[in-house]
């Protein structure tokens, strides 16, 4: 099933991309020009979102300016409004902090300047019009119950020592991630199953600042040499990829345990797949970033039409999608929202990966890589 999801979505991207516009369609759509704001080329996957985003509107006629901003937003800020300065019909958003755009967006506004929220919300502002991501609560859920089970926090008494890794406080996602995956464990804690012997339990103690790596890294290692010089640690559960690479290169010298402790991640970047072929974590959420790319595409083209788009549209969507125009409160109106669904991977279903097209097995058939976009033509 997923394998046919993977292939019709891949034909509904091409569509949209290439052979089903028309000549005349393509011509009046040059006119038309996207700007595309990503928050950093520095994680792989906004690399890909940007790359994907960029070749659907432009195959389909369209002018494209893409920005990525150095994960600074203020940088951020300036990004768009150069573009806008320089004239734009769509701003498709990703943002670097989802409470610091209002400068910009009520410049767009002023302008007539539709905006799109892609993957993270922009709060506090009226300007966007549609908010395009998975269903973030969803992928938090997942992470706690892979931990839940993978303890088996039902039928064993424990107690199990956990920490937590969360995402940038300023990405709004990052708090969604945590509230679904709390919301699981959350029990376990209470009733004492689960013990956070660093204390850190609240989503401020434990987020991660710009998302990074080194800085997951970094407060990982203080928790070991505090609290885990001779405790054992069963399970770290790490809000994406990035963070979970640096708990694992934390782990790395640092921890003085002999056990492998569960970790989740989120996103299938490629460091990652190696590290859950190789039993140094336990699962990611893989997100597949070209149906979110296509979703987006596909709203975006209906906005530059003219059109409002509603409910209706996922029923021409070849993706598993839902429409949902209660749960993303902004601050200043509830956004309707075009919410994916993330699918959970371990080393025993890689292969999902590999069936939608962006992926393969490498020459030794052990580990995963990206397909390049030469072969991929
Ligand atoms: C995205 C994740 C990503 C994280 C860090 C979040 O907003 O939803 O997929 O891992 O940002 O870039």
């Amino acid at each position: 099933m997923k394998k046919m999801i993977a292939a019709v979505t891949s034909m509904v991207m091409l569509c949209g991309m290439t052979s089903c516009g028309t000549k005349d369609e393509k011509d009046s759509n040059s006119k038309k020009t996207v700007g595309i704001c990503m928050p950093t080329a520095e994680l792989e996957r906004w690399n890909t979102d940007g790359e994907y985003l960029k070749n659907s509107f432009e195959k389909a006629g369209y002018e494209v300016k893409l920005t990525f901003s150095n994960n600074d937003a203020t940088r951020q800020n300036n990004d768009v409004l150069g573009i806008l300065n320089e004239g734009v019909d769509l701003l498709l958003i990703a943002a670097v902090d989802g409470n610091a755009l209002a400068k910009p967006l009520d410049e767009a506004m002023g302008k007539g300047v539709p905006v799109v929220a892609y993957d993270r919300l922009i709060m506090n502002t009226k300007a966007i019009t549609y908010y395009i991501s998975f269903d973030n609560l969803e992928v938090g859920k997942l992470q706690g119950a892979y931990i839940r089970d993978a303890l088996d926090l039902d039928h064993t008494s424990g107690p199990y020592n956990i920490e937590i890794v969360s995402g940038d406080s300023a990405d709004n996602n990052a708090r969604m991630f945590f509230d679904g995956a709390y919301d699981v464990i959350q029990p376990y804690i209470e009733s004492g199953k689960l013990r956070i012997l660093s204390g850190n339990t609240t989503f401020e103690d434990t987020a991660t600042k710009g998302w990074l790596t080194s800085n997951a890294e970094k407060d990982m290692k203080k928790t070991f040499g505090k609290y885990y010089t001779s405790e054992k640690l069963d399970a770290v559960l790490c809000a994406n990829d990035s963070t979970a690479l640096g708990v694992t290169k934390a782990l790395a010298g640092n921890y003085k345990g002999n056990n492998q402790p569960v970790i989740t991640g989120q996103d299938g970047d490629i460091d990652n797949l190696k590290n859950i072929i190789d039993g140094k974590q336990s699962m990611t959420v893989f997100k597949n970033v070209r149906d979110e790319a296509s979703v987006a595409f596909e709203v975006s083209k209906r906005i530059l039409n003219g059109e409002t788009p509603t409910g209706r549209l996922i029923d021409s969507l070849a993706v598993d999608v839902r429409y949902d125009t209660e749960s993303y409160q902004n601050g200043a109106k509830y956004v309707q929202s075009y919410l994916l669904v993330p699918t959970v991977l371990t080393k025993d279903n890689l292969q999902v990966m590999v069936n939608t097209g962006m992926y393969k097995w490498d020459d030794s058939g052990k580990y995963i890589e990206a397909v390049t976009k030469a072969a991929e033509k």
